[in-house]
Parts: C-alpha cells; sequence; structure tokens
C-alpha cells in the first residue's frame, strides 16, 4: 500500500483553533517577528520542534498512574534503569530532566579552558555547555553534509580525515571527549553511518579519547542505517542501535526526542570514577541518584517510550512521513536538505528567497510568510540562529545554509496535516519574490534566535 497509515488510533483529541490571515498577521507584528513570541493556541500546526512534543501512548499514561513518587530506589527508577540497560549495554545510567542538564554535569567534569572537544556538529546546547566550561566546541561534520543538494545517504558523518588532523593539532592530551550527534541536528537531522560510527570510535580508542554519542534520535538514526546502509537490512533496530552504544564511552540524551516524553533525559558512561564525579554533581544539582530531578511518573513514561521507539512499524511510518513530506515540497519546485533525515524537513532558505541576502534574514522571512499564510509555525535555522559578530575581527560571521526547519512531532500530526504544510508551503513558493527581508532590532548576546525583535524591511 503507498498509502501512509499511522500504526495507531487516536484516544484523546486537542483541539486546534483555526485563526484568520488577518488575526495571525496581527499576531506576527505584536511579536515582533519572532515566532517564538507567539502563544501556541495561536498556531495552528506547530513545527517549531520535535523536542518533548511527542504524544504519549495509553501505555505511557498508565505508566504515569503507576509511577512510584519513593525519593531513594523507586520501583519506577528500576523498571527505568532495566530498560535503559538493556538498551544500550552502559553500566552507569544517570537520570536528568533533560539532555543539556546530562551535557552540563559531563562538560563541568571533563571541559575547561585549554579543551578542544570535536563533533561532526555540535548542537546549540552543547556547544553553549561545552564553551561556558571554557573549552572549545569544534564541528568536523564531512564536506557533504554542508551541500543542500547532495544525496549522499550519511551526510551526518564526522570526517575521520579532519579528525586525524584536529588531533594531530591540538595534541590527544587536550581532547577529553570526541563526541557524534545521531542524527545531526544541527546538520539538517542527517543520519551517521554505522561505518562511521565505528571508524570514528576506533580513531578515539587509538588515541585514548574517550567517545561519546549526542544520542537523542538514536532510534531514528538506527532506522536510516538499517535502510540506507549495506549489508544492515536483515539485522533489527534494536541490534543495530545496541552497537552504536557498544563502541561509546558514554552518551547524553534528551529524552524528549526518541525517549518519546515531554521531559526527561539521560547522561550514560562506563568509566566508574567519572561515574562517581557524575553522581556526586548529579545529587547537588539535579536529584538523588534514583530520580535526578524527575518525578517517578516521569521515569516509567520514559522506561516506555525507550520500548516503543524500537517499534519497527511505527519507525517505518515516521520516516516515510518525513520523507513523503520533503518528495512533495521538491515536486513543488522547493529546494530542501536532501535527501530528507529522520525528525525535519529543512528548507533552502537562500534558494526560496533568492532575492535576499543572508543579512536580510531569507529564513525569517519564510519563517514569518508560513505563520501568516497557514499559521505554520517553523523555525529558522541560519544567520539569525547562528550568525554573529566575531569578537576579535568584529566581522559579521554566517553559517554555511540559510535553513528553515519543519521538525515533526512524534505520532501529533496525521497525513492530512503533512499535506495541508505540502499546500502552505507551495502557496508561499508560488508569491516568494513577495517576500521582504528583515532587520534585528534588538537580540541578546548568546541564543538570540528565540528573543530577538524584528522589523520588516
Ligand atoms: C542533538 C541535540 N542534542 C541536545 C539537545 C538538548 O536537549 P534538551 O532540549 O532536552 O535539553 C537537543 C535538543 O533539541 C538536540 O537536538
Amino acid at each position: 500500500m503507498k498509502t501512509i497509515i499511522e500504526p495507531f488510533k487516536i484516544k484523546m483529541v486537542e483541539p486546534i483553533k483555526l485563526t484568520t490571515r488577518a488575526e495571525r498577521e496581527s499576531m506576527l507584528r505584536r511579536a515582533h517577528f519572532n515566532v517564538f513570541q507567539i502563544p501556541a493556541e495561536d498556531v495552528i500546526i506547530d513545527l517549531l520542534t520535535d523536542s518533548g512534543t511527542s504524544a504519549m501512548s495509553a501505555e505511557q499514561w498508565a505508566g504515569i498512574i503507576r509511577g512510584d513518587e519513593s525519593y531513594a530506589g523507586a520501583r519506577s527508577w528500576y523498571r527505568f534503569e532495566k530498560v535503559l540497560r538493556d538498551l544500550t549495554g552502559m553500566p552507569h545510567i544517570l537520570p536528568t530532566h533533560q539532555g543539556r542538564a546530562s551535557e552540563r554535569i559531563l562538560f563541568e567534569l571533563i571541559g575547561g579552558p585549554g579543551k578542544s572537544i570535536p563533533s561532526n556538529n555540535h548542537f546549540d546546547t552543547t556547544r553553549g555547555n561545552i564553551e561556558h566550561s571554557g573549552a572549545n566546541a569544534v564541528d568536523l561534520v564531512i564536506d557533504e553534509g554542508t551541500k543542500p543538494r547532495s544525496r549522499h545517504p550519511f551526510k551526518g558523518n564526522l570526517d575521520s580525515v579532519k579528525l586525524e588532523r584536529f588531533i594531530e593539532d591540538v595534541g590527544a592530551e587536550h581532547v577529553p571527549v570526541c563526541m557524534l550527534t545521531v542524527t545531526n541536528n544541527s546538520g539538517g537531522g542527517q543520519p551517521v553511518s554505522l561505518a562511521n560510527i565505528r571508524e570514528v570510535s576506533a580513531i578515539c580508542h587509538r588515541h585514548g579519547i574517550p567517545f561519546f554519542l549526542d544520542a537523542c534520535r538514536f532510534a531514528e538514526n538506527a532506522f536510516l542505517i538499517k535502510s540506507r546502509e549495506p549489508g544492515q537490512q536483515n539485522r533489527s533496530v534494536r541490534e543495530i542501535a545496541r552497537e552504536m552504544f557498544d563502541l561509546a564511552d558514554g552518551a547524553t540524551i534528551s529524552a524528549k526526542k526518541d525517549g518519546l516524553v515531554n521531559i526527561g533525559g539521560v547522561l550514560l558512561m562506563r568509566d566508574d570514577s567519572l561515574a562517581k564525579r557524575a553522581d556526586n554533581l548529579l545529587i547537588l544539582t539535579e536529584g538523588f541518584v534514583t530520580y535526578g530531578g524527575l518525578a517517578g511518573r516521569d521515569l516509567e513514561a520514559m522506561a516506555q517510550g525507550f520500548t516503543e521507539v524500537l517499534d519497527e512499524d511505527y519507525l517505518t511510518y515516521r520516516l516515510r512521513s518525513v520523507e513523503y513530506l520533503g518528495e512533495r515540497l521538491l515536486a513543488a519546485g522547493v529546494q530542501i536538505v536532501e535527501p530528507p533525515g529522520g525528525h525535519a524537513i529543512y528548507i533552502d532558505a537562500a534558494a526560496f528567497c533568492p532575492h535576499l541576502p543572508p543579512e536580510q534574514f531569507p529564513g525569517q522571512a519564510l519563517v514569518c510568510a508560513l505563520y501568516a499564510r497557514a499559521g505554520i509555525r517553523s523555525v529558522e535555522i541560519g544567520s539569525v540562529m547562528f550568525g554573529g559578530v566575531d569578537p576579535d575581527t568584529g566581522e559579521s560571521t554566517r553559517p554555511p545554509m540559510e535553513l528553515v526547519r519543519l521538525a515533526i512531532p512524534r505520532r501529533v500530526y496525521t497525513q492530512s496535516h503533512i499535506d495541508y504544510v505540502v499546500e502552505a508551503v507551495s502557496e508561499v513558493f508560488v508569491h516568494r519574490h513577495e517576500l521582504r527581508g528583515f532587520r534585528i532590532l534588538e537580540a541578546p548576546p548568546v541564543l538570540r534566535h528565540f528573543t530577538a525583535k524584528f522589523e520588516e524591511l
């Protein structure tokens, strides 16, 4: 069958308020053209993020009721620990309230001035936490990873030649960890191949450098390995995921993605002495080691989510639905980062608005047009998010791509919602020459995309 069906029935519904174009235009003006400032109830289809926006299953909600709220050694903790141990094989499993809490604990312990931490692409909170510790965050994705039209199946791969050169340049003793983001969110949600994970792991271990995964979307990455990597078709996604973790010395995970929950995170590691120090920091800043800043019910929902996410019928629907959105946009003439990755479609905003130079923020223009046209909320990943001023030279810095991300929440929207998005983007595309650029009126020095105020040119 060609029709993509959601492999679930809907038991509970959340109404969507259908606003008018005039209402949305006035909302945009009030929000200073920053969609982060628009109340969610005034959004028709919210594709701002796939993080923490999943719909939970009946079993997860049942787990919420079953949650054991004992302070130490709760039943829910043991269930969570068993699920994570079976999945990853890691001896040390620390629950945290979300991914960045895991990052903060890790980099507070092993980061610091004079250290450099490579990755394919660091996600913004990962980079932020590394830099906050005083260390240097370095992106070493393969060159194809920055070419939107390249159909390389694993554009999230880390360039092993660049990694060897980097280690030689800075010295292995200054590299406390090498990260690999699976899938590579900041690089277009592109997967990393198993061959690349094996290679990066081997390089790190040859130099005595610990190797950690940023494994928020490990299941989607494992499914894309199964679909695209020669020789992997007959393995289960669970088996592939386990090999990914077996190759690593630890992982940071935001459970708000493939954990299929609205809040939660995990920090995993093999090193006993590092784990002891991490436990102490966890107790100091998050909570006791058997709950880590979460309620027992959250641990239950995570345990169930990390189990359900490996259901291959779910993953087939999930990945096919994202791919379908990509195919339809390409057919309408819209250029996207190809091939579609796991959790989102990234529109090439520079190609969409060739009349707008990067300093007029073409991505921001598209984000605002999609909201005004159809109430769709997306996010700019380009010169607003990653541009700025070099503190040393005073010159403007620009990322290699101007993208707009349409992130698809898990199990939330149906096929007809996706068709609505296709129709809206296609209509804005027909009128793309009318889109106007923007200027930043006011912005904080870091993570400016959340609160910047814009003015239409
Ligand atoms: C790749 C990656 N790493 C880390 C994080 C941070 O996770 P959290 O938002 O739970 O702190 C995210 C969140 O989007 C992410 O996509």
